[in-house]
């Protein structure tokens, strides 16, 4: 029997700041199975380390608790899902804007969203007070044509 997705896996990890490499690194080896350029790599990469870097420093704040994070390949499009079951979000549109943060006093600039958008096509986020957050993330690989054209005399390939 087939599924929806071509393809899907699922980490669960305790909201240690180490474990923030892991999650970021474990999303980018599995999506590069959509062969994705070093940039779309390391977009990619950069919108998992603020969403799983909000679940360490605000959901769970000096507790420890599990964070979750789906991530779901269909067709050339990469989908990731980070979820926590902390403090949740009070107000989900101030805290999309740029530089708007509740721990100001912690050098955090307010910006970890608006870089999450910039770089992925669509970032949803679904937060309950008291029971958590899930941060939905979408960003198409885009295909690089492949024109083959076999010189008679070098017989190369050409990528265009
Ligand atoms: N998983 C979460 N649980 C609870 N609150 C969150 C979560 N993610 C974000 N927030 C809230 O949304 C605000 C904005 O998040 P955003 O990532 O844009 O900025 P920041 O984390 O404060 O700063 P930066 O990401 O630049 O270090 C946070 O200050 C926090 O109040
Ligand atoms: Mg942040």
């Amino acid at each position: 029997m087939r599924g929806l997705y071509d393809n899907e896996m699922k980490l669960e990890f305790l909201s240690k700041s180490s474990n923030e490499a892991f999650a970021r690194i474990t999303v980018a080896a599995f999506a590069s199975q959509l062969d994705p350029t070093i940039e779309e790599i390391s977009d990619i990469k950069t919108a998992v380390s603020e969403a799983v870097t909000n679940c360490i420093i605000h959901a769970y704040e000096d507790e420890e608790g599990i964070v979750k994070v789906v991530t779901r390949l269909i067709n050339n499009v990469v989908e990731i899902e980070i979820s926590d079951s902390g403090k949740g979000i009070e107000n989900i549109e101030l805290a999309r804007k740029p530089l708007y943060t509740t721990k100001s006093n912690l050098e955090r600039s307010g910006m970890g969203f608006t870089i999450m958008e910039s770089f992925m096509d669509e970032v949803n986020i679904n937060s309950v007070v008291g029971i958590g957050t899930k941060i939905t993330m979408k960003k198409a690989i885009k295909k690089e044509e492949v024109q083959e054209t076999i010189s008679e005399e070098k017989n190369t390939k050409l990528i265009v």
